[in-house]
């Protein structure tokens, strides 16, 4: 299930959105936290089942749109679903009051899971 970024989830969450590519810079990451942390227009949501093994961040933008800028799921854990669970959880939750949609980081999985007809 999708649960709300919470303080006490950092190190994972880091370590998640370490996977996508600008997340190699620490201090870059740091600050992307500490905007989801800070910013009420950031919403970071984490998928736990036992353990949290995914994160999908979006960012609220004037003119209703929501757009999903991370998404990582643990190396270890993945091609079992978890990607496209979260971004049909992300359009159920926000579609009613946004458009949601991509950013060119993560356009390409968001495309993949339109194609497949899952949301
Ligand atoms: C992208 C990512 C979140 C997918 O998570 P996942 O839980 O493995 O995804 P799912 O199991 O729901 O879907 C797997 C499908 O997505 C495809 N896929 C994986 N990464 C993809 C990508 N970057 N672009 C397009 N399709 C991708 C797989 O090939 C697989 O295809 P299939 O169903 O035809 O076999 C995961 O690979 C990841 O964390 N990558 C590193 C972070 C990253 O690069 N994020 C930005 C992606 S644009």
């Amino acid at each position: 299930m999708l649960i709300r970024f919470k303080k006490n989830f950092e190190k994972i969450a880091m370590g998640l959105l370490s996977f996508m590519q600008e997340g190699k810079d620490i201090k870059k990451l740091q600050e992307t936290i500490k905007e989801y942390e800070t910013n009420p227009d950031w919403h970071l949501y984490l998928w736990k089942e036992d353990d949290v093994l995914g994160a999908i961040g979006l960012k609220i933008e004037a003119g209703g749109k929501a757009i999903i800028q991370h998404i990582s799921v643990n190396p270890s854990h993945r091609n079992a679903g978890i990607g496209k669970k979260m971004v049909n959880e992300i359009h159920q939750m926000y579609q009613e009051k946004y458009t949601v949609c991509a950013n060119e980081r993560t356009n390409q999985f968001y495309q993949k899971c339109e194609t497949n007809d899952e949301i």
